[in-house]
């Protein structure tokens, strides 16, 4: 018996799917088609997928021409499945012509015709997409603009700032059809914004989109009160459109695994989470600027509020604040939570530099993340035996963006139905914790 073996995604199944099976079946008298999970895609950086896996799996078992099917979660697996299943045939489209003819070592490799004038790619394009505006248009806008690329379904199709001369510049530099002269012409052009402005304008801004009846994506620090929060959430509700945080840790990988992980008590009870974020920073910069809501925990103290509130919750007895101020600016602060059964703490600075990683402490073990935690493709879990030591790779590609964009898009186009990785309450508590700091609740200063 003569077997052949094919893989593909087989997103959106399409006639060139079902014409490649056919050809491929024929060469031999059984056919193994292996279809990618979503890991795997992503890894591979295929953002995009319509489908997932099971619904994959489901059109190519519907053509009744594959006699097994095998899932491929892993780079190399070719070789493997090849000598498990004895296959004497690899058939793949002829746009991979030459890629595999390393597999000629195992097996024969055949390189079939493609049919012409159709492909996923083609067929997501046609789907509906996000016409997104930008608002703010400085460095992590430039970032977004390139990262929003590898995402499917959404278009950049105009920004906003309002110094019209950068606006111009920034627009021509990107191949953005529209630089926005007001916040009406913008959002005449988009049925979603991106807020990338500063800090103290976020309120403002997400307002007026969402009472327009715009999704909102609003980069971090959110807003700086429990109160703004919660009245943004309340109109995007009315107003039945997205709100979404740009938190990038809670859309990656690595994040979403390691939370699975903890979930499942692989260190036991949590007792004790610390994280630390610090950048030295010009002390002429914005970022260090008084009146303009500058200062470390302004900048950085969302990303360690992420994990504390994940893996204990939000119901803390108290926060005490320490600050190193300069200028009436904290150039760092350490933030220490009482939880009734844990401790957590964080470090945050713009003129102190400390370690970047993240610890987890538990009754049965640690985890160690390693600087910069809060964009890792890598973590440990540790055990008192060492040789129960476990370590986790996940794939972490390009600036990290483009996770919370794909959700984000997602999310736009199913209504907002899709679970969120990081929720309204914990974008609530976050703007809390903001609010007491700048009030000084029980702010030390160093
Ligand atoms: N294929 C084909 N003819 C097409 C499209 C795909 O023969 N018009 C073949 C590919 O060469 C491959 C298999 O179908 O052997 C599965 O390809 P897949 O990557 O899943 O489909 P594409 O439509 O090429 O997807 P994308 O646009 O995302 O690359």
């Amino acid at each position: 018996m003569k077997k052949v073996i094919t893989y593909g995604t087989y997103d959106l199944f399409h006639r060139g799917h079902y014409n490649l099976l056919k050809r491929a079946k024929a060469l031999g008298d059984y056919l193994i088609v292996g279809v990618t999970t979503d890991n795997f895609d992503l890894e591979r950086g295929k953002m995009n997928t319509c489908n997932n896996v099971m619904e994959r799996i489901e059109a190519v078992k519907a053509t009744g021409l594959a006699d097994q099917i095998v899932i491929e979660e892993y780079r190399g697996q070719k070789i493997d499945d090849i000598q498990k299943y004895g296959v004497d045939i690899f058939a793949i489209g002829s746009d991979w012509e030459g890629y595999f003819d390393y597999l000629k070592e195992f097996c024969e490799v055949v390189y079939l015709p493609r049919t012409q004038g159709i492909s996923s790619t083609q067929l997501r394009q046609e789907r509906q997409t996000v016409q997104l505006g930008l608002i703010g248009t400085g460095s992590i806008a430039n970032r977004f603009v390139s990262e929003a690329d590898n995402v499917n379904s959404v278009q950049i199709t105009v920004a906003y700032n309002p110094n019209s001369v950068e606006n111009r510049f920034f627009c021509e530099e990107h191949g953005i059809v529209l630089a926005a002269q007001s916040l009406d012409e913008l959002y005449k052009e988009c049925n979603a914004v991106y807020i990338a402005s500063p800090h103290y304008t976020h309120y403002e801004y997400v307002k007026s989109a969402l009472l327009t009846g715009k999704h909102v994506l609003c980069e971090t620090p959110f807003v700086f009160s429990k109160s703004q929060a919660e009245e943004l959430y309340q109109i995007a509700e009315d107003m039945n459109v997205v709100l979404m945080v740009a938190l990038k840790t809670a859309f990656t990988p690595a994040f979403g695994h390691l939370f699975s992980l903890l979930k499942s008590r692989v260190i036991g009870d949590i007792v004790e989470v610390n994280a630390s974020v610090t950048t030295l920073t010009d002390e002429s910069s914005e970022k260090l600027d008084s009146k303009l809501f500058g200062g470390s925990m302004s900048e950085n103290a969302c990303f360690p509020l992420l994990p504390i509130f994940k893996f204990l919750g939000m119901d803390f007895r108290n926060v005490n604040f320490y600050s190193k101020m300069k200028n009436d600016v904290d150039m760092y602060t350490k933030a220490v939570f009482r939880y009734d059964h844990a401790v957590a703490s964080f470090q945050v600075g713009l003129g102190v530099k400390t370690e970047g990683s993240m610890t987890i402490a538990g009754t049965k073990g640690y985890v160690y993340v390693p600087a910069p935690w809060w964009k890792t493709d890598y973590f440990e879990v540790r055990y008192e035996d060492q040789n129960q030591n476990k370590k986790y790779f996940y794939p972490f590609v390009g600036e990290g963006l483009r996770y919370e964009i794909k959700d984000f898009v997602a999310s736009v186009l199913s209504n907002g139905s899709r679970f969120s990785k990081i929720s309204k309450n914990e974008n609530i508590k976050m703007a809390e914790v903001q609010e007491q700091y700048l009030k000084g609740v029980n702010l030390f200063q160093l």
